[in-house]
């Protein structure tokens, strides 16, 4: 990152015009700097939506929105999803590097270690309605680690935030099948030392008493990719939300837990969700691809076509034609067909090829295709962001401890541009 090389000229009414130093940055990506701005002339910028503002500089994920480019600390997401599994791209990113045999061993290790719930921990799901939404379990849960697992006085902090990084990626993944257990009125199953990561998580989730259950090598495989694709994605809604609530100095759970609140959202993570209910509506309603792209385009419909649009991906996402080559082999496994990924197909095809589309560049983006494969799986349709979730979980953990560590470390606070009255006098009761 090169800074202070080059200047942007700033002339502001009545002022000498002032040099703005310029960062390029290590893609060759050129930022205006402004955090003097306020100081050395008394503006402040205004960009609703953060469109076009960096908040921090960061290490861990490339996106190139104009030529569909993702990476992860360097490696591409093909790379990624061809030849690591969770585990290994989990410890790219919470570590900076791909772990080597020994360290890929003893990650699994503690990962297994630290895989139980506190026994007491238990009984708040048993409290929840059948019918509450996964996400409202999970992002509670998931600050309620920090009262289960408080900090340890007699260790040092460093070892206190590796333990609470190994806990929350082990024990989220334990905590979404009981969600899943307690919906289903089932008891729950503990996680095992004899599986994998992504294998315990579905023994965890579909093991009966009653119907023997093989862990399909296929889901597996599936799921293991499907987590990569959601591993990490810079500056998203949610993992600015961990990282603003970490600037605070609250704890990785509770940062966490605001991020899984921000992923909620149909405009974000909760869009896979949204995509298969879409689908399921039309298919019921027997709409066509055309129909629904007709509706998307009615502003004052209100809908939007679910898993298409991206703010910065003008072309398609990389993880959408992933998801979508995954989707169709783990179909083919089975021999059937899924009309949902026939209309889902039809829609991609019109859609691209509307001018509408076009001319905002709106193409699918990683929500589309994979809730498709989560419903394969079985996982039932309000469970698709927790999925999400569990896989952004090292991405979210990874920004927490970038910003622990960033050296401008101030807490995230924005101005605003002030649009109430001037001022007022209070009137009193009577004469209001
Ligand atoms: C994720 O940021 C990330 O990296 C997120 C994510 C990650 O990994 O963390 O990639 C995950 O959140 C994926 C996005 C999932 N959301 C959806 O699929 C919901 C549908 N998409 C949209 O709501 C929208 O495209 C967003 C929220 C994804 C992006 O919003 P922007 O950048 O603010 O764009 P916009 O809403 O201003 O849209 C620009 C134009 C508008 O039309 P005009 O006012 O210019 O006429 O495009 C239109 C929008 O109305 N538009 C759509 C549309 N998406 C945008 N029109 C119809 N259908 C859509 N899906």
């Amino acid at each position: 990152m090169e800074t202070n090389k080059e200047f942007a000229t700033l002339i502001l009414p009545e002022k000498d015009p002032i040099r703005i130093p310029v960062i390029t940055d290590n893609m060759g990506a050129k930022s205006i700097d402004i955090h003097s701005l306020r100081k050395d002339t008394g503006y402040i910028t205004y960009d609703p939506g953060f469109v076009n503002t960096g908040s921090c500089t960061s290490g861990i994920c490339y996106v190139n929105g104009e030529q569909g480019i993702l990476r992860y600390r360097g490696y591409d997401i093909e790379d990624l999803v061809e030849n690591c599994d969770f585990v290994e791209v989990a410890y790219l990113l919470i570590k900076g590097e791909l772990p080597n045999t020994t360290e890929r061993r003893r990650y699994a290790e503690l990962l297994n270690k630290e895989s139980l719930l506190h026994h007491d921990m238990q009984s708040f799901f048993r409290s929840y309605p059948f019918k509450a939404h996964p996400m409202s379990v999970l992002a509670a849960m998931s600050v309620s680690l920090s009262a289960f697992y408080p900090e340890m006085d007699d260790i040092d902090p460093e070892l206190q935030v590796d333990l609470a990084v190994t806990r929350l990626v082990s024990k989220v993944r334990t905590i979404i099948a009981f969600i899943y257990r307690h919906m289903k009125g089932e008891d729950f199953v503990n996680p095992s030392y004899k599986y994998s990561y992504c294998e315990n998580f579905l023994n965890m989730m579909f093991k009966s008493s009653v119907i023997e259950y093989q862990i399909n090598p296929l889901y597996v495989k599936a799921l293991n990719q499907l987590l990569i694709l959601h591993a990490d994605h810079e500056q998203n809604c949610s993992t600015t939300a961990v990282r603003l609530i970490g600037s605070s100095d609250a704890n990785l759970y509770a940062s966490v837990s605001a991020g899984i609140c921000a992923l909620w959202g149909p405009k974000h993570g909760g869009a896979n969700q949204a995509v298969i209910e879409m689908l399921e509506f039309a298919h019921e309603q027997k709409m066509s691809a055309q129909d629904i792209v007709n509706k998307a385009k009615q502003k004052d419909s209100g809908f939007l076509l679910m898993g298409f649009g991206h703010r910065v991906y003008k072309t398609y996402d990389p993880r959408a034609k992933i998801a979508k080559r995954l989707c169709q082999e783990v179909l083919a496994e089975s021999g059937e067909t899924d009309p949902l990924l026939e209309l889902a197909m039809e829609l991609e095809e019109v859609a691209v090829n509307d001018s509408y589309f076009k001319e905002r560049s709106l193409y699918p983006n990683v929500d589309f295709y994979t809730g498709l494969i989560f419903r394969r799986i079985g996982i039932p349709t309000n469970m698709f962001t927790c999925m999400f979730a569990m896989g952004r979980l090292p991405g979210w953990i990874a920004h927490w401890l970038e910003w622990n560590k960033d050296p401008y470390g101030k807490i995230g606070r924005p101005r605003q541009v002030y649009s109430g009255p001037y001022i007022r006098k209070v009137q009193s009761l009577n004469d209001r």
